[in-house]
């Protein structure tokens, strides 16, 4: 029944190791495996990085995309981008970001607790939940050890997305396609959103393509997982308190089973 058992089990991880390639083709193409500040157990998100992400997001990407899931307020949370209160209400100033208001049957100016806004182009998905959604490259779900370490490979694919266009472009019922690497099927409606300097990042980091590319996916990482960083503690925390309870148990069983053990001994002693 055992043998059965362990038998299926290991026909079963067989079978998902054979799929975990097909998977990741399945979803993108190339994917270059870039390391991110998060990966690793004590990896944590760069702040500084987020808040570049977030200007290459507002600057580049926000004329088409949206981000309608990530309320304005979460940029001051901590583990976040960590802007200040006034900061999030600045950020709403500056990009003239307004909501449309049931009641008053109007927009207005978005307060932090409203969310980014969605969408601008028809046809670019929102990306609030694009890195979790396009994860695979470090192999499946719940297959263990590389996703644990190295992460689901979603911000990877974004990155290599944004700095892999072949140059190439076709055209398909009227519309451009371009040559990208990473996008299944090797030609994407997006054109390259990105040149080098395309901002101006105020902390002295110099903005080219790449540079761009990581800050925004690691900001995608945030919106997509804000809490990243506190799941990661309470894992540690819980396997310490697992760690404890073991050496607990196992002090447990051995007093309990104390006396019989010491009575065993005095039976088999020939001796005695
Ligand atoms: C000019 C409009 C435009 C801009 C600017 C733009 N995108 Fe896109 N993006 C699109 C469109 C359109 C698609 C859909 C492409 C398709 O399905 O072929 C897309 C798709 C995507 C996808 C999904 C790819 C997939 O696997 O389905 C990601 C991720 C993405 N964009 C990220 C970004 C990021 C990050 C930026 C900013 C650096 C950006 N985009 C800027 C128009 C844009």
């Amino acid at each position: 029944m055992f043998a059965k058992l362990a038998k299926s089990t290991l026909v079963a991880a067989a079978m998902t190791v054979a799929a975990a390639p097909a998977f990741a083709a399945g979803g993108a193409g190339y994917v270059e495996n870039y390391n991110f500040s998060w990966q690793g157990p004590f990896g944590r998100f760069d702040q500084n990085q987020l808040q570049r992400g977030l200007q290459v997001y507002t600057e580049v990407c926000a004329g088409c995309h949206g981000l309608q899931y990530v309320p304005l307020r979460t940029l001051a949370d901590e583990g976040g981008p960590g802007l200040t209160e006034d900061e999030v209400r600045a950020y709403i100033d500056q990009n003239f970001i307004e909501v449309w208001d049931d009641d008053l049957q109007d927009w207005r100016t978005a307060t932090p607790n409203d969310h980014f806004p969605g969408s601008m182009l028809e046809n670019a998905p929102d990306l609030s939940l694009m890195a979790k959604a396009r994860t695979g490259f470090s192999g499946p779900y719940g297959l263990g050890i590389t996703p644990l370490f190295n992460g689901l490979g979603g911000p990877e694919y974004i990155a290599s997305l944004l700095t892999h266009y072949t140059g190439t472009e076709r055209e398909e019922f009227g519309a451009v396609l371009y040559g990208n690497e990473t996008f299944s099927g090797g030609y994407i409606a997006m054109a390259p959103p990105l040149w080098d300097d395309a901002v101006e990042y105020n902390d002295g980091t110099e903005a080219t393509v790449e540079q761009m590319a990581l800050d925004v996916s690691a900001f995608l990482m945030w919106t997509a997982e804000p809490h990243l960083m506190a799941r990661k503690q309470m894992g540690f925390t819980a396997i310490i308190m697992l760690g404890i309870l073991s050496v607990l148990l196992y002090l447990t069983n051995k007093q309990l089973w104390a006396p019989v053990k010491a009575r065993a001994k005095g039976e088999s002693s020939p001796a005695e």
